[in-house]
């Protein structure tokens, strides 16, 4: 089968060499024109632009949720033809962009557990974890390559599901981290911080239950006991959960540290706090924890200047945050 990988980051690079040395799959990478040259390594065919008349059974959408409406426009002005779209995107929103872009087409959202760094111009995965996929279209229309990449691949029954299930998992010491310029062993370990962060946590659980979306377990994370863990005094969660995030990723910045600390003029934030905010106008549930990260970081990210305001002080941070908590 043809797969196009679109964006050849941390998730694109990764991917697209799982589906071409264990799944055997012939794989193209479409990489901004800057890539080509680094690129050039690997077995796996690399191009800025597609050839008139391109077909593949599959493309894979591996942009930030940022970059999908650029991305997918580049795809529709290129005439592309497929069998199947995908998008990895983290949190909620751009699949419903992406979908749009291609109408009729069977889509499918996937996500990984597996934490993938670029170091030195390589990816770098994390040693465990595995593949999510779900769709609204026929199941039985998925490929086989999806048992084929050499890892635990649980196809889960809805995709809002899929995309809160994981959502959990990234919003948690995410936000705050990229606001604070610390990394999540930090949050954890400043009581009245990791007490937001758990706010947070609380109204996610609370959007996610008034919506009817029943979360699932996903490679290597018990996301149903984790919700579970919010009804146990704060005290507790921070040495049952505090101590699993200190443990796998305690000293890693989060993805939305990662993309403040390369100047990106964007972030995710939208699809993550925001999202929840989204989702919490849905249901009539308050969200101001979440309401205030993603207000505060968006305002950092528009103008880098006000990053001052918040990074390395903890302490005020948290109080203004908590503060927060108290408007509905
Ligand atoms: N990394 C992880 O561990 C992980 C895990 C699960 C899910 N995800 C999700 O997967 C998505 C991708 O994450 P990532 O970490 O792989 O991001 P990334 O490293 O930034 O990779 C995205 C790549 O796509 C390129 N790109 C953007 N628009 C393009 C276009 N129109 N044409 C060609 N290339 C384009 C980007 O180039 P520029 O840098 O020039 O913009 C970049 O090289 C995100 O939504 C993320 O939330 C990531």
């Amino acid at each position: 089968m043809s797969v196009l990988v679109v964006g050849a980051g941390a998730i694109g690079q990764w991917l697209g060499a799982l589906l071409f040395e264990k799944a055997g799959e012939s794989v193209t990478l479409l990489a901004r024109p800057r890539q080509l040259e680094s690129l050039a390594r690997l077995p796996m065919t690399s191009l800025s632009e597609l050839p008139p008349g391109a077909q593949f059974d599959d493309i894979l959408v591996t942009v930030k949720a940022f970059q999908v409406e650029e991305a997918a426009r580049q795809l529709v002005e290129s005439g592309v033809k497929t069998r199947r779209l995908w998008g990895f995107q983290n949190g909620y929103g751009s699949d419903e962009i992406l979908a749009s872009h291609f109408p009729g087409v069977w889509f499918g959202a996937m996500t990984t557990t597996i934490p993938v760094y670029i170091e030195d111009g390589k990816p770098m995965p994390g040693p465990k974890g595995g593949l999510a996929w779900a769709t609204k279209h026929e199941k039985f229309l998925a490929p086989a390559w999806l048992n084929l990449l050499g890892l635990p691949c649980f196809a889960v029954a809805r995709v809002d599901s899929l995309k809160c299930s994981k959502l959990l998992l990234n919003i948690t010491c995410n936000a705050s981290c990229a606001l604070l310029d610390m990394v999540p062993a930090q949050v954890v370990a400043h009581g009245p911080m990791f007490d937001f962060e758990l706010a947070c946590l609380r109204e996610f659980l609370a959007v996610v239950k008034a919506n009817r979306i029943p979360l699932v377990d996903l490679p290597n994370y018990s996301v149903t006991q984790m919700a579970v863990l919010q009804r146990l005094p704060n005290l507790l969660i921070r040495g049952l959960l505090g101590a699993k995030i200190t443990d796998a990723r305690g000293q890693k910045p989060p993805s939305l540290l990662v993309d403040m600390r390369a100047h990106r003029p964007h972030s995710e934030v939208d699809v993550l706090n925001g999202a929840v905010v989204a989702l919490g106008h849905r249901c009539g549930v308050p969200t101001p924890g979440n309401t205030w990260l993603h207000h505060h970081l968006k305002a950092v990210v528009k103008d880098p200047l006000q990053w001052e305001r918040y990074r390395g002080q903890i302490d005020s941070v948290a109080r203004q945050a908590l503060q927060a908590l108290k408007t509905k």
